[in-house]
């Protein structure tokens, strides 16, 4: 964080003095104005609800332009990593800050692969759920036992307890996913097999049976690779606020990253793939393509309470550059499962078409977001609809802990505790009798 030559005066209009803030530079990106004084200053807070104009932390992981659409991880621009790297190469990226050489790449790899099994004793937890609970109840419930299973690496305060719980967080999400996938299935839980690639390994978990070889399909695996490296990091968003803040009590990692997974559930947030298929499914079944004009009318209309799921985004103001990559993903995947006739792609494609030249979209720059074709994609692979906000969870993991990390580092990191203006009753004298 560097000062910049300007600063900021604030100034009022009842003749009150006037006060300076620094003004601090990032590597690209707007300003900060530095208003830790102003409470101490002038006895008064902002009022910001939604963070709509307040950077949050310091932050040296992810870049979004919202206005060019550009998204980088440590300054490589997505489209570049999603072509050259796999999953495990953007771990290593978003956690140490640069991609792995060809050793670190072999070390990162296996460590990773050997922490793959989790506690037996957790199987017995899961048990402990209903069978059609949803994922995401199941995986906020998991995630968060870690802590009760895992007292090694618990110590936020000790760097090595840091790193061995971020890469337990990154190796077992995969196989506590697929577990909660196949306890909802009724079917046995698969361990994982060392010989695999990480999102492979996912894949066999997912749908392997014992009761014959499994082989796991490429087209798969290159899907899904694609989509964890798309959700794996995406700057100060809802989840990872949580996640830095619930952290900066000093809680335990697993903690932390539970609290993460259940802030990514909302519909307005990770929830939105699932939400967004749905919407798809819905249309397709009640009238089709024909039915795509109507179903545009009532998004428009604010009385409905119907919103094009999969579309805008909070910084996006042009096309997510997730989604371009996504779009081309689907088709890829579509094509080569012979599915090219896809009804809810075309329906989706139609969507888009409409969106994008409706004055109401384009004067709101409202885009498809990265969730619009994540879900199509993974229907086609056979990924059920409860099961994608799981898989959200799992590829944003090692952003949560890797933001987490970088909290922790912080010298100015302090507990999050943010204030208000209170408009409730002023103080009153409770009734002597009643
Ligand atoms: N469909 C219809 N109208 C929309 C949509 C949409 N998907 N998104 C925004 N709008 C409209 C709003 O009604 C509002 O209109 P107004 O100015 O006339 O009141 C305007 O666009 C701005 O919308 P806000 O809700 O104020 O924007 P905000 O930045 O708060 O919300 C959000 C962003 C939550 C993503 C919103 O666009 C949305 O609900 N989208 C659908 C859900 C979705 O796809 N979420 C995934 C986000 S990406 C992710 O988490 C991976």
């Amino acid at each position: 964080m560097k000062l910049s030559d300007k600063k900021a005066t604030l100034s009022f209009s009842d003749g009150s003095p006037s006060v300076d803030f620094p003004v601090y530079k990032g590597t690209i990106g707007p300003d900060v104005i530095d208003i830790r004084k102003l409470y101490g200053k002038t006895d008064m807070f902002t009022y910001d609800p939604g963070f709509l104009s307040t950077a949050s932390c310091e932050s040296a992981i992810t870049y979004i332009d919202g206005d060019k659409g550009e998204l980088l991880y440590r300054g490589y621009p997505i489209e570049q990593l999603a072509v050259n790297c796999d999953y495990l190469d953007i771990c290593h990226l978003i956690l140490n800050g640069d991609l792995p050489n060809a050793a670190q790449k072999a070390d990162f790899d296996s460590l990773v692969t050997h922490h793959t099994m989790v506690h037996e004793q957790l199987h017995f937890f899961l048990r402990g759920f209903r069978r059609d609970a949803h994922p995401m109840a199941v995986l906020t419930g998991l995630v968060g036992a870690l802590a009760a299973f895992y007292h090694d690496s618990t110590d936020i305060t000790n760097a090595h307890h840091r790193d061995v719980s971020a890469i337990r967080l990154i190796a077992k999400m995969p196989t506590l996913v697929a577990m909660a996938y196949k306890y909802s299935q009724g079917q046995p839980f698969i361990y994982p097999q060392n010989d695999l690639s990480y999102t492979a390994n996912f894949v066999r978990m997912m749908f392997a049976t014992p009761c014959e070889d499994y082989k796991v399909n490429d087209v798969v695996v290159r899907a899904l690779d694609r989509i964890f490296i798309l959700h794996a990091d995406h700057e100060q968003n809802a989840s990872t606020s949580t996640v830095r803040l619930c952290g900066s009590s000093g809680t335990n990692p697993f903690a932390a990253i539970a609290a993460g997974v259940a802030c990514l559930w909302g519909p307005a947030h990770g929830g939105a793939n699932e939400a967004c298929l749905q919407m798809l499914e819905h249309l397709q079944a009640n009238g089709g393509i024909e039915k795509v004009g109507a179903f545009m009318e009532q998004v428009k209309d604010k009385n409905s309470g119907v919103r094009l799921m999969g579309f805008g985004h909070r910084v996006y103001k042009n096309y997510d550059p997730r989604a371009k990559l996504m779009q081309q993903t689907c088709k890829e995947v579509l094509s080569a499962l012979g599915l090219e006739k896809d009804p809810l792609f075309k329906l989706a494609m139609e969507l888009e078409r409409i969106a994008l030249e409706d004055p109401y979209f384009v004067d709101r720059k409202l885009y498809p977001n990265v969730d619009f074709y994540s879900g199509i994609v993974q229907r086609a692979i056979g990924v059920p609809t409860s099961m994608f906000t799981a898989i959200f969870a799992l590829a944003r993991t090692v952003g949560w802990i890797a933001q987490w990390n970088e909290m922790l580092s912080d010298p100015d990191y302090k507990i999050g505790r943010p204030r208000q203006l209170y408009v409730g009753s002023a103080v009153r004298d409770v009734p002597k009798k009643r």
